[in-house]
């Protein structure tokens, strides 16, 4: 099919059975027709300096590259003390600088995220929504994606096994491959 959707997945957790990063894994296997998604992991990205920020380590700009490749980003955030844990928050103000060379500009976007709690990430998710107008990043609105008690959802693999949960991340794929096609419609000139 023309008009492939290319989708960058990011989970924002270096934990080796990370709910997340599991999540992000089966959504991998949910992409609708018409659309691919690839993963980009954020191990090995050092703590932001702005004095490097010119001349930044070769896996940020290996990730910069790949968010300006894609035509939408998929964040897949577990929640920290109410936010969004600092190895994602690193690797999103890495990618946004220097001033002007953003790679986050313009990108359409969709969050979920998987938590042992009831709460499920929504204060996590509406922390990363809040970056994202700095950033002019373009993120779905519905539906949302909260997985609460994720320890539930997944079996001692770390494959998601819960069926309404698939099919609820199949519905935010679908929604962001429609999302992302309607903002890469071309300006009706007047
Ligand atoms: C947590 N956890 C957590 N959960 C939550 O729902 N709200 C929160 O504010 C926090 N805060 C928090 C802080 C820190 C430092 C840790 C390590 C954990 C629990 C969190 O949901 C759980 O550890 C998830 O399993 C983390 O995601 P991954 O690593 O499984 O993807």
């Amino acid at each position: 099919m023309n008009n492939q959707i290319h989708i960058l997945g990011i989970a924002g957790s270096l934990r080796r059975q990370s709910y997340n990063r599991s999540a992000l894994r089966a959504a991998q296997q949910l992409v609708p027709e018409g659309a691919t998604l690839e993963i980009f992991e954020l191990d090995g990205i050092p703590a932001f300096n702005q004095d490097e920020e010119q001349n930044p380590p070769a896996k940020v700009a290996e990730l910069k590259k790949q968010v300006r490749a894609a035509d939408a980003i998929l964040f897949v955030t577990p929640e920290y003390n109410y936010s969004v844990p600092g190895v994602l928050k690193n690797a999103i103000d890495w990618a946004s600088r220097p001033y002007g060379e953003s790679a986050w500009d313009g990108k359409p976007a969709a969050i979920m995220g998987a938590s042992v709690g009831n709460i499920a990430t929504a204060r996590a998710q509406y922390h990363l929504r809040q970056s994202m107008v700095f950033l002019n990043m373009f993120p779905l609105n519905r539906p949302e994606a909260m997985i609460a008690n994720a320890a539930d959802r997944f079996d001692a693999e770390g494959n998601l096994t819960d069926e309404p949960t698939k099919d609820h991340i199949r519905k935010l794929l679908q929604a962001l491959v429609e999302w992302t096609r309607r903002i890469q419609q071309p300006p009706v000139k007047s």
